[in-house]
């Protein structure tokens, strides 16, 4: 009996799990890292393109068996996923290797009835092209989604958007000042950071997106000054502080993910900051709200956020942002600055929450806010509100 890969075996085991609400990203991290070089990129590979291109690979599974793949068992929807995206979107995968690795996925799975019927659809699929049935599949992305990004950014930047969450993100490295950059890795209008072309990061350098290493410089840190970070964990931007020789403190709900930072030094703190916060009035210079959000900026990186997300969590996470940053905000020292963003695009997270939260709350004003868009900009998608005294 044929076995299957180990590249496609993790796929698939990673792909149900997703289904029932694991996060691919940490699951490829586990599971990827027992496997050798090629196999643990050819894994990352299918797992991430198949959840980006969800909507086509089912649209694809409809037109080739000519059924509705929604009555499909999960098993066979998932071997017909990862079947199609390899004959269809990747240039090296044999078609016979494609299609009996996925009948084996099903036999695998105990479905032995379902085999013949992987078999005999994986068969016919070709590499012709296909009318897709609508913008939503096409840029596949929900509908709302696209709705929302149209009447905030325009058409034209919606479909950039979309179109950038479709492509494997680029590595980006952190690079304090002072450290040497490796070579091979290319400056950017970030300063500290270096987009790295080629693969694995090299040894020694802690990998940060450019759109997340574009926060903390709006912070305009000085040597001496106090910092607090509120939503710290897992790190990245409390350690990019810790490169200047401030007074930092970083704190989060949970800080399991956030080991490096306190082993830099930085005294941390577990709190629900959406609760009073156990420190004195205007007690730091500087504050960072980097809140929970949607993460809709970062859809290339966590592809299946988009199909997880619904309308009324944009709520749920505007009221519990609106908390955070007022409570920040109590903490901050007068003549200070709170920089509030998150790797959302919608408005409901961005505008609405900063404008909620400054409400009725005097000495402090919103000096300037912008977005990274993906698809404008290189990596993910950010928004950042500099708040200053008045
Ligand atoms: C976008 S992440 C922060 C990323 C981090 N700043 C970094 O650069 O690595 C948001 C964080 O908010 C934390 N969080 C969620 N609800 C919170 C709450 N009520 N109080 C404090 N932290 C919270 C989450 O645990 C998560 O680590």
């Amino acid at each position: 009996m044929p076995s299957l890969s180990p590249a496609r075996r993790v796929a698939f085991d990673i792909l149900t799990l997703v289904e029932d609400g694991a996060h691919s990203t940490d699951l490829l991290h586990e599971r990827t890292a027992a496997l050798d070089g090629r196999d643990a990129g050819l894994a990352t590979e299918l797992v991430l393109g198949v959840l980006r291109r969800q909507p086509q690979l089912d649209y694809l599974a409809g037109h080739f068996s000519r059924r509705d793949p929604a009555h499909f068992d999960l098993e066979v929807l998932l071997a017909l996923r990862l079947g199609i995206y390899q004959m269809r979107y990747l240039e090296r995968i044999p078609p016979h290797a494609a299609i009996s690795e996925s009948v084996e996925m099903v036999r695998r799975a105990r479905n032995r009835s379902a085999t013949g019927f992987v078999n005999a659809i994986l068969r016919k699929v070709t590499r012709e092209d296909v009318r897709w049935p609508g913008r939503a599949v096409e840029l596949c992305m929900p509908q709302w989604i696209l709705r929302s990004w149209e009447e905030a950014y325009g058409e034209d930047a919606a479909t950039a958007i979309a179109q950038a969450a479709l492509e494997a993100p680029e590595t980006y490295l952190r690079v304090p000042a002072g450290a040497s950059a490796p070579e091979g890795a290319d400056a950017t209008a970030v300063p500290g950071c270096w987009r790295w072309p080629k693969g694995p990061a090299p040894e020694g350098f802690r990998v940060q997106d450019i759109g997340s290493q574009s926060i903390v410089p709006l912070l305009g840190l000085e040597p001496g000054q106090r910092f607090l970070d509120l939503c710290a964990a897992p790190g990245g931007k409390s350690l990019q502080a810790a490169e200047t020789p401030i007074r930092g403190v970083a704190s989060d709900r949970t800080l399991a993910r956030a080991r490096d930072v306190a082993a830099q030094g930085v005294p941390t703190v577990v709190l629900d900051g959406t609760r009073p916060l156990p420190f004195p009035v205007g007690l730091f210079d500087r504050i960072l709200v980097d809140a929970p959000c949607s993460g809709t900026g970062t859809l290339a990186r966590n592809p299946e956020i988009r199909w997880r997300i619904q309308p009324e969590d944009l709520d749920n996470l505007h009221e519990r942002q609106v908390k955070l940053l007022r409570n920040a905000l109590k903490c901050a020292a007068p003549g200070g600055r709170v920089v509030y963003s998150t790797c959302s695009l919608e408005r409901r997270e961005n505008e609405e929450t900063v404008a909620e939260a400054l409400q009725g709350v005097t000495g402090w004003r919103l000096e300037r806010s912008h977005y990274r868009l993906p698809g404008s900009e290189p990596g993910d998608g950010f928004f950042a509100a500099v708040i200053t005294s008045t």
